[in-house]
């Protein structure tokens, strides 16, 4: 089992590992990786955190890591570490990282399906519709988990001063009724036909959990709370 207080199984072969937070625009967000023990052991390493010694104990303990991948081009902080400390890991890069961060090496771009390595467990595509940030989604088959980075954001107020609770509850990132971050579903302004489609297939994985980068997962009702997180790109509210 995992060697530290900050990990927690989710389901059989899936866990999130919670880092430190990083600050942006004064806001501390919280820091998730999300790991998938495949099927022949090896790991999937979605959005990983600062690779502290207590977070090496964590996934030595989980089995090796083989796969790294990130929802967006955001997260990528550090990556490097990752890269020197387990040189045989395979990257791959969402839409737009290779050029931000050409220093890194990545084996290949992830795109619309799954890759071979992962196919059978984890299917992904991308959540289209943004001039600024394409993210790529991810969805654990066996367990029904949903695996998303920014497009929803869930911060939990317990973690929060009063102040940046405040700000969490108008930029609608508040638990339990997360959303898309305001700034965000701002560059999806007039595409929000793009990233209906996306929703539709997203949401024809059926997900019953949803784990965020930032926040409190979502184990029960999650129809209802995607549902209400991506209400502003239903017909009824959008062009
Ligand atoms: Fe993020």
């Amino acid at each position: 089992m995992p060697a530290v207080s900050n990990t927690t199984q989710l389901a059989e072969n899936l866990w999130i590992v919670d880092g430190p937070a990083v600050r942006w625009v004064t806001v501390p967000f919280p820091t998730r990786m999300t790991i998938v023990r495949l099927a022949d052991g090896e790991l999937l390493i979605h959005s990983p955190i600062e690779l502290t010694p207590d977070v090496k104990k964590t996934v030595k303990a989980l089995g090796t890591p083989k796969y790294l991948i990130t929802p967006n081009k955001i997260h990528h902080l550090f990556w490097s570490q990752w890269q020197a400390c387990y040189p045989n890991t395979l990257s791959f890069a969402p839409p737009g990282l290779t050029r931000k961060r050409p220093d890194l090496s990545f084996a290949g771009e992830l795109g619309d399906s799954p890759e071979p390595f992962w196919t059978n467990e984890v299917d992904q595509l991308i959540f289209k519709g943004s001039r600024v940030l394409d993210e790529v989604v991810f969805f654990h088959r066996p367990s029904g988990t949903l695996i998303l980075g920014d497009l929803l954001e869930n911060f939990d107020p317990g973690t929060l001063s009063s102040f940046h609770r405040l700000l969490a509850r108008l930029g609608r990132v508040l638990a339990p009724h997360g959303e898309t971050p305001l700034d965000y579903r701002q560059t999806f302004m007039l595409r929000h036909r793009e990233a209906r489609e996306s929703l539709r297939r997203m949401l024809e994985w059926k997900p019953r959990s949803v784990v965020m980068c930032h926040g409190l997962p979502v184990y029960e009702d999650a129809a209802a709370f995607l549902e209400a997180g991506f209400g502003w790109i239903s017909p009824r509210h959008s062009p």
